[in-house]
């Protein structure tokens, strides 16, 4: 790894270039069961669904903590853990999770105020942990970058350049192993690109990622070219950006806060999007029939992107914290406690959907918890959506035949709170 950051300035419209992505690498960082992601249940290899079902029937809030009371008895840590001396408690029906996510007076995403301008710099002093006009303030500044409509200029500018370009790897092989060297690589690449990381040092600031004077000193010297010369790109969104402080006093965002910005996005961005698209090509090859559907009519990979996310969220659990005593779903929650909504129960909840546990890309179209609810739904989801149909688009229209190979292990789901596949290998026809 070299010492200094190398600046991608190609501009948009100029595609990062994955083949020297190194794939030992890549194959160590995506590994659910890595060490890397160990620390989010990543052994963890049954499907909760049937614990998580029993335990909505007997009542929407249970007392305790989602993985233990899934069963799984080793540490796991995700937002809302460990806060050994606070309550917790368990939310598992769509009606009570969405009710918490919307009212975020009562339920707060960080257990204290929040500083942007100072002090460590990560997910927990990002707009993630805000509440109200804080929290207004920090998502308009990125918001209109994340519109439905800037999906092209995400598309063009950084994902379909990435897909083609990961494709040619083994286009030519007759086989290939989709969930790490096709689908972890895509939003890695395109959140780093869209940066202007060069290609080179997008691993490494994945792989440092919770090392943030490491992220800083990738970005400084491209927040620095920036702020000489805006680009096309996000870093320059933000250096560009301005804020109304409290006062009513507007100022240009300070680097704290541009690298706040840009650990955030990185952290929110690239490991979801890597496993939800990991979630939908083995829902889908699993399934030829609906794969052969999806083949026909192109129509449907957005259907059926929706149903991966509802049928199974890759973070299955995110929580809040109570401002004020509180009834829940029957429960009394004391001021301070720890609520986690377990929106993989949720999106399998029988009042709102039938059959739940079918993954049924035919579905009538309803909103699933998958990428969350009220003010802090996901921020990135339009680019998600982007990253993957263009990506499964892409492999239909290159790889003919594409199917599971038969001689290897099937893909399965694993993980407790950061779902994803397993290897998901495939033959196609050269
Ligand atoms: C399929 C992939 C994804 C899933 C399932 C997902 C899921 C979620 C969920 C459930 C939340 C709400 C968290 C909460 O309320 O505490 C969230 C928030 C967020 N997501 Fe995503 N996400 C995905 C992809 C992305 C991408 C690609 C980006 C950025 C490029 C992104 C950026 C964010 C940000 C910045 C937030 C915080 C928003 C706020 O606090 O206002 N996400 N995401």
């Amino acid at each position: 790894m070299s010492g200094v950051t190398q600046v991608n300035d190609r501009g948009s419209g100029a595609p990062p270039t994955a083949a020297v992505l190194d794939r030992e690498r890549l194959r160590e960082l995506f590994d659910l069961r890595s060490s890397y992601n160990a620390r989010s249940g990543g052994d963890y290899e049954d499907d909760p669904n049937p614990v998580w079902r029993e335990l909505r029937e007997r009542g929407p809030v249970h007392e305790g903590i989602v993985h233990e009371l899934t069963g799984y008895d080793r540490p796991a840590m995700f937002q809302g853990l460990p806060y050994p001396d606070r309550p917790h408690f368990s939310v598992f029906s769509f009606d009570v999770c969405d009710q918490v996510f919307r009212d975020n007076e009562t339920f707060a995403s960080s257990p204290q105020a929040v500083d942007p301008t100072g002090g460590q710099i990560g997910a927990s002093s990002s707009m993630l942990s805000m509440g109200g006009a804080q929290h207004r303030r920090y998502r308009a500044l990125v918001q209109p970058s994340f519109v439905p409509a800037r999906g092209p200029w995400w598309i063009t500018n950084w994902i379909e350049e990435t897909v083609h370009a990961l494709i040619d790897r083994f286009a030519g092989d007759g086989a290939a192993e989709l969930n790490v060297d096709f689908c972890a690589a895509i939003p890695v690449l395109t959140i780093t690109s869209s940066f202007g990381v060069a290609v080179e040092e997008a691993l490494h600031i994945r792989e440092v990622l919770n090392d943030p004077p490491e992220v800083i000193r990738m970005l400084a010297p491209i927040v620095a070219a920036r702020r000489e010369a805006p680009q096309d790109d996000l870093i320059s969104v933000l250096v560009q950006a301005e804020i109304t402080d409290e006062e009513g006093v507007r100022h240009q965002l300070s680097d704290h806060e541009i690298y706040t910005f840009a650990i955030l996005l990185l952290l929110a961005g690239s490991g979801t999007t890597w496993k939800q698209m990991g979630i939908t090509l083995t829902a889908l090859l699993r399934r030829p029939e609906v794969l052969e559907a999806v083949r026909a009519d192109r129509s449907l990979l957005r259907p059926a992107v929706e149903e991966s996310v509802r049928w199974s969220p890759t973070d299955p659990m995110f929580a809040r914290f109570a401002t004020r005593d509180v009834e829940l779903g029957g429960l009394r929650i004391p001021r301070g406690s720890v609520v986690h909504l377990c929106l993989g129960a949720a999106n399998r909840d029988p009042a709102r959907w039938d059959r739940p546990d079918e993954f049924d890309i035919h579905r009538p179209m309803k909103r699933s918890l998958g990428f969350g609810s009220g003010a802090h739904v996901c921020l990135g989801m339009h680019v998600a959506r982007a990253e993957i149909t263009v990506g499964i688009g892409a492999l239909l229209d290159r790889l003919p035949n594409l199917r599971l190979d038969p001689a290897a292990e099937p893909p399965r789901l694993i993980g407790m709170y950061e779902r994803g596949a397993t290897e998901i290998p495939v033959l196609f026809d050269r």
